[in-house]
């Protein structure tokens, strides 16, 4: 199968080199733990690999959303120069719905041959139903749309706890190609980041949790490390 590298300095060798291409990856985690910053990394060495992506916000606007990556990225000057020369795109749909996000993918994918694309966070599109039934049937119709489309997706997915043992499945676990856990661990006087690859399908992974960093040069995950 082929692979998609994240370019996420550690990540890809948990998958034995990237994520299987076209697949639809969850980015699960508590609030602070990350899942933007990891999410904005995966388009942003794509664009420097020459592999253009659109980062769908649902949350912060276009700009907020530039800004904090430059914030915490400090070492990524190219932005600008990426999203000038359109191997970076940002985008907030005026309407927060599956269809109007499946239209922006669909429009950048035929205009500008996008190959990756996220969507942050998919929590949001979520809480506009009223109905869990029409809102897994909503998505399910959405994600067979998105398969038959070049591109890897990763969409966001907000946990309420932060805990480890207190993360809880939502239908989006059940439908996603795969699910990335983000935690923030609380140990005796601090908080450690950890990740885990807790299900990919077509591909063999690691199953280890492993800890990381958010750095201005992008973030670490230190596969070879155990986190107690
Ligand atoms: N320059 C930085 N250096 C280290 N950590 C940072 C930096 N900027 C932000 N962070 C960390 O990243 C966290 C936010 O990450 P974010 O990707 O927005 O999380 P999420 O989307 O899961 O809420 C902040 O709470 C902060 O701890
Ligand atoms: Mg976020």
């Amino acid at each position: 199968m082929e692979k998609i590298k994240t370019g996420i300095s550690g990540f890809d060798e948990l998958l034995n080199g990237g994520i299987p291409k076209n697949k639809h990856v969850a980015i699960y985690g508590g609030p602070g733990c990350g899942k933007t910053s990891f999410s904005f990394e995966f388009l942003y060495r794509g664009a420097q690999m020459g592999e253009p992506g659109l980062y769908v916000t649902l949350q912060e606007n276009e700009e907020e959303l530039k800004e904090n990556m430059e914030g915490t990225f400090t070492d990524f000057k190219d932005i600008d120069q990426l999203i000038k020369s359109k191997k970076l795109f940002i985008k907030k749909p005026e309407k927060f719905d599956l269809e109007s996000v499946a239209e922006l993918i669909e429009d950048h994918i035929a205009d500008h041959d996008i190959t990756r694309a996220v969507i942050d966070s998919a929590t949001i599109i979520h809480l506009s139903f009223g109905n869990e039934l029409e809102y897994r049937q909503t998505l399910f119709e959405f994600l067979s749309l998105l398969r038959n489309m070049d591109c890897t997706v990763l969409m966001t997915l907000e946990a309420k706890k932060a805990r480890k043992e207190q993360l809880s499945f939502n239908i989006e676990h059940y439908v996603m190609d795969g699910i990335v856990n983000l935690y923030n661990l609380e140990q005796a006087d601090k908080r450690i980041r950890a990740l885990e690859i807790f299900k990919m399908r077509g591909t063999d992974h690691s199953l280890d949790l492993v800890p990381f960093k958010v750095l201005p040069s992008g973030i670490k995950v230190y596969s070879g490390e155990r986190v107690f």
